[in-house]
């Protein structure tokens, strides 16, 4: 059979599916529960300085292959979080988001992450729906090396940077991120988008433009990795929808060390790793693949 475990850089994982950040991460009941039910490790709901209430709904609906949200980062701020990182962490690895608006208030929360307990901190640089703190900051280069330097100087766990797919200059950033420091890059958070509902003849979300996820990201999420791949020389991390064992090797073989569900935690359940973890050792036996490393980056050398 072959083995499920990955190191993603220094960070070692028994499975290589890992819980998204935004789902099902809120509390470290629900962050143990993903644990136990087969998830490598969580990535932790991104929190920032003070606790921030997101946008008022509607701020997610259901569209044809996935979802779109706008729900703005809600999040009960780094003091409370504390104490949900701190039950999580006796249970397993947990890696812990965190968004602000420079380089001195991610480096103070990444610290703080540190000290509750996080395997390695991810930095949510991509969000499109936060003004002022997400996918402005991840799309200039300069902005993101002045980040990721000041939170590497900051904290002896690894550093992930989260990407936004709404760039073309997708490889530049994560270039700059590596120059600064970075340990592992982290593609793709959600794509900026829109629904408008003709009889209001209005868009739905009250925040008007959401982010959208889900299965038909998928092939975006993919290519992104590619690219990634030949541009970096750290680890990458795929995410974006991902619901099956098939979906999650498209990631691997195009160059993903390990891989992150959103989605599809909502749309399978927590179940969702297992099911993962069994056709991916199902598919290394058939395949005569010894490991998850052995297969990164088949598709694509
Ligand atoms: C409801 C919801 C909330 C999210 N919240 C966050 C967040 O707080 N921080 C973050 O970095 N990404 C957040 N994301 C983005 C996901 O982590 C992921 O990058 C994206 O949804 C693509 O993966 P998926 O198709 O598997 O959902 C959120 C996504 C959804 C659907």
């Amino acid at each position: 059979m072959g083995s499920l475990r990955v190191s993603i850089g220094s960070v070692r994982l028994d499975r290589p599916g890992m819980v998204a950040s935004g789902i099902m991460d809120e509390t470290g009941a629900s962050m143990i529960r993903m644990l136990r039910s087969g998830a490598g490790a969580v990535v932790s709901k991104s929190v920032g300085s003070v606790p921030k209430p997101g946008h008022p709904n509607p701020n997610f609906t259901e569209t044809v292959g996935g979802c779109v949200n706008a729900m703005g980062l809600p999040n009960p701020g780094i003091d409370a979080f504390g104490e949900e990182m701190r039950t999580a962490v006796s249970e397993g690895p947990i890696v812990g988001s965190v968004f602000g608006a420079s380089p001195e208030e991610f480096a103070m929360l990444a610290d703080r992450m540190e000290d509750y307990g996080a395997c390695a901190v991810e930095l949510n640089l991509s969000c499109p729906h936060a003004q002022g703190y997400g996918m402005e900051l991840g799309t200039d280069p300069k902005v993101v090396a002045g980040i990721v330097s000041a939170v590497s100087d900051a904290v002896s766990v690894p550093v992930w940077v989260k990407l936004t797919p709404n760039t073309h200059i997708l490889t530049q950033i994560a270039s700059a991120a590596e120059s600064a420091g970075a340990d592992a890059i982290v593609a793709i958070n959600t794509l900026k988008a829109m629904v408008i509902v003709p009889e209001f003849a209005k868009p739905l979300m009250s925040n008007k433009t959401c982010g959208l996820s889900g299965r038909c990201i998928k092939p975006v999420g993919v290519r992104a990795v590619w690219d990634l791949h030949k541009a970096v020389s750290i680890p990458i991390v795929g995410v974006g929808g991902i619901e099956d064992h098939r979906d999650a090797l498209e990631y691997i073989m195009a160059g993903a060390s390990a891989f992150q569900v959103g989605t599809g935690v909502l749309t399978r359940g927590p179940e969702v790793f297992a099911d993962i973890n069994a056709g991916l050792e199902s598919f290394m036996e058939e395949h005569g693949y010894p490991d998850i490393r052995s297969m990164v980056g088949v598709a694509n050398d």
